[in-house]
């Protein structure tokens, strides 16, 4: 850390700071702080609270830790803003025994971390849109707030990702972790390989958007597979469709459940139909046609669409497929290439395994989206080919009207030797390439 830059941090961010280092004598700023004993002042603070064990029981009857280790807080990037800047009401003439009323361990987190906000502008505001924050603001007990991933007195630097733990998410994502550590990306980390991914790298450390929300984390896998698109385009035909309607873990995480999810978009805005802020409708209306409770069949499944469009949409409320593995945990669970499925026979054949389990989704306010179970038949039934035309895997869906005009439109297609792109002959080639390999 230069002189400068910790300069300019400071002025931007709090003058407060600066004043207290100037009245509290910090001299020769340029001075790293990891090399730094801890000024006066603070060690005054220290004598008591380095003491473990110390702590105090709240009126709920919780205990508040009051312990810190002196010897982290000296080497960390904080040391330099000493105990006051922070906690400008403990005193050493106030307290103690001045007691202060403390409700709960989580009341004073929130309270307390709204001091991070003076110095660090720039993370708070990405914080403040993220879907973590959006469940702190709905009340929500265990969303993260910036003192549960990083500790104020050891704060420290970037890389502070831990391979072995995976702090600071695991602590609440424990079974995605789990799995991430399971899969190429966590062992190329373990293996040292900082190229790879943590979670912050597909899902960033502070702006977190809910998973299921976008292409932004497909579009990460592509910034750092640019030879991906290609590699699939020398076996998979119309591989850019393939890649964009089939979630990449479908084929990449081995032994995993995977179901197709279809999803509301209104077909004039081109956008995902989102619940509207305070009136959620989808379930409620789902369930309502859903009599039997067996999930959607393709008949309520139209009349579920109609409503949506009735609800002053541009244009129509219609549905969009996607092939995808069963649980956000799963997402998580990618192996080497060796292990992924790459026999067409997976999708493309009557009764194949991904297409037995259906969801219907929508938008959820916060970005996650809301499920609703829906029959197998719904992929297969003529009544669906209005409201899910725009999705059909050949032989997978069964749909027969769409297959025979996809064999129909192979056949006829202009200007390209389409005739020879037939389903057995490429997948003899494909077998031949890569030499037969077990699905899994
Ligand atoms: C003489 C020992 C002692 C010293 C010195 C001391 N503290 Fe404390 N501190 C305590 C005790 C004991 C409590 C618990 C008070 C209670 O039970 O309400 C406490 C509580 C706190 C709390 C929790 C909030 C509260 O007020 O209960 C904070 C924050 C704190 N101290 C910060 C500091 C800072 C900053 C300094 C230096 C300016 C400091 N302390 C110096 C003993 C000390
Ligand atoms: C960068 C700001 C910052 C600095 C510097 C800092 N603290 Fe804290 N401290 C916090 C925050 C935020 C919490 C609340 C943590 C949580 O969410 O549980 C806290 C918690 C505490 C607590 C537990 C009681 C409470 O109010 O949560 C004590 C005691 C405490 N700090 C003492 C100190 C002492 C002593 C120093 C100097 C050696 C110090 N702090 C430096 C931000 C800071
Ligand atoms: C869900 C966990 C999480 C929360 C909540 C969180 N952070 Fe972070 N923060 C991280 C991680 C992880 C990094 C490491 C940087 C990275 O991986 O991109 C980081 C890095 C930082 C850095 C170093 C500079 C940088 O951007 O890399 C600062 C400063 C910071 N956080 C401040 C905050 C503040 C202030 C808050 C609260 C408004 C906060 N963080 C909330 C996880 C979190
Ligand atoms: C008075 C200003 C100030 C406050 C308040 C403050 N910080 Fe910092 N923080 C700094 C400075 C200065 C640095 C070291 C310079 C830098 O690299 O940004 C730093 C560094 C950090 C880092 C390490 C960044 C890195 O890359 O080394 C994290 C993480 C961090 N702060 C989190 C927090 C959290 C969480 C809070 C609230 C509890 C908080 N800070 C409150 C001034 C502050
Ligand atoms: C290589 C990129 C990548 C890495 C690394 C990664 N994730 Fe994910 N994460 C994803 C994708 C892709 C999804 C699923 C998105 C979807 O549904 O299409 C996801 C989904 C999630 C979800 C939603 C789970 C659910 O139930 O729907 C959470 C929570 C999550 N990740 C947390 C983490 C945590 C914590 C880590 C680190 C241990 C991590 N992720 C590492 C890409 C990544
Ligand atoms: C203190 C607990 C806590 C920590 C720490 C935490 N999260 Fe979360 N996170 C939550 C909660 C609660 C939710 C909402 C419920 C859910 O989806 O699991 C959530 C949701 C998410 C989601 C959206 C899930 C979805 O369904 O789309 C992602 C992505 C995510 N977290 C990533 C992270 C990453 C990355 C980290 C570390 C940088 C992290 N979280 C750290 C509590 C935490
Ligand atoms: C239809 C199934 C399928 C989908 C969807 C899929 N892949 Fe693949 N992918 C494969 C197969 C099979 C291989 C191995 C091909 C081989 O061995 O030549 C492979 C190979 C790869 C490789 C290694 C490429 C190389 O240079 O050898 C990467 C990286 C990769 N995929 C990333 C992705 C990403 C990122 C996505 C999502 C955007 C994705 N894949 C979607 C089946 C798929
Ligand atoms: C920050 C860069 C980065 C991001 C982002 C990333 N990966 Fe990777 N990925 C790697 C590295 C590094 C490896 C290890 C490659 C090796 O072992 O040669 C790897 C390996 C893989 C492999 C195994 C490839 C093989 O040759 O066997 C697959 C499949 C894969 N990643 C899929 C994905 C998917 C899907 C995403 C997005 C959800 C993604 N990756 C995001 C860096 C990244
Ligand atoms: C993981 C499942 C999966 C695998 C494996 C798979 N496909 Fe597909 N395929 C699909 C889905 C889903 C669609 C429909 C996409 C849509 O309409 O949005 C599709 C569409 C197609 C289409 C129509 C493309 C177009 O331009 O409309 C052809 C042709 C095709 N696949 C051939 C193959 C061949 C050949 C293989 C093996 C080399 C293969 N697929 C492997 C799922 C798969």
């Amino acid at each position: 850390m230069t002189g400068t830059k910790f300069y300019a941090d400071v002025i931007t961010g709090a003058t407060l700071a600066l004043v207290v280092m100037v009245v509290l004598g910090v001299t020769s700023l340029t001075a790293r702080a990891a090399e730094r004993a801890v000024s006066k002042a603070t060690q005054q603070c220290l004598d008591c609270h380095s003491v473990k064990g110390l702590e105090k029981k709240l009126a709920n009857g919780e205990t508040l830790a009051l312990h810190v280790d002196g010897a982290a807080f000296a080497k960390s990037a904080h040391n330099l803003l000493g105990c006051a800047v922070c906690h400008a009401d403990a005193t050493l003439e106030n307290h103690p025994p001045v007691k202060k009323k403390i409700a709960s361990v989580r009341e004073n987190s929130l309270a307390m971390q709204k001091v991070c906000s003076s110095c660090h502008a720039d993370q708070f505001k990405e914080h403040e849109g993220s879907i973590h924050a959006a469940l702190l603001r709905e009340g929500n007990p265990v969303a993260p707030v910036c003192t549960d991933c990083h500790n104020p007195h050891a704060a420290v630097p970037k890389a502070s990702y831990d391979v072995a733990s995976g702090a600071p998410c695991s602590k609440c994502h424990g079974s995605v972790f789990e799995a991430y550590a399971g899969s190429v990306h966590g062992q190329a980390r373990k293996q040292g390989r900082v190229e790879a991914p943590v979670c912050s790298t597909c899902h960033s450390a502070h702006d977190v958007k809910a998973a299921a929300g976008g292409e932004k984390i497909k579009d990460n896998c592509h910034a750092c597979h640019s030879g991906a698109l290609p590699a699939h385009q020398n076996w998979l035909p119309n591989a850019a469709l393939h890649l964009k309607t089939i979630s990449c873990a479908a084929c990449h995480a081995p032994g995993v459940k995977r179901r197709v999810d279809l999803r509301l978009y209104d077909s004039a805005a081109q956008k995902r139909i989102a619940e509207k802020e305070g009136v959620p409708q989808f379930e409620m209306r789902a369930r309502a046609i859903d009599t039997e409770g067996k999930g959607l069949n393709a008949i309520a499944l139209q009349s579920l669409l109609r409503e949506f469009s009735r609800d002053g949409m541009e244009g129509k409320a219609i549905l969009r497929g996607r092939l995808e593995v069963d649980s956000g945990v799963e997402a998580h669970q990618l192996a080497d290439k060796a292990k992924a499925v790459g026999q067409c026979e997976t999708c493309h054949r009557a009764g194949s395994d991904p297409f037995q389990r259906v969801t219907i989704s929508i938008a959820g306010p916060d970005g996650r989206l809301v499920r609703y179970g829906a029959q197998q038949e719904v992929l297969s039934s003529a009544t669906s080919i209005d409201s899910i035309g725009g999705f059909y895997v050949i032989g997978g869906t069964r749909i027969k009207l769409l297959d025979m005009l996809v064999a129909l439109a192979l056949l006829v297609g202009v200007g390209v030797p389409i005739v020879h792109l037939t389903l057995g002959w490429l997948s003899r080639r494909y077998a031949k390439k890569i030499g037969g390999r077990e699905d899994s």
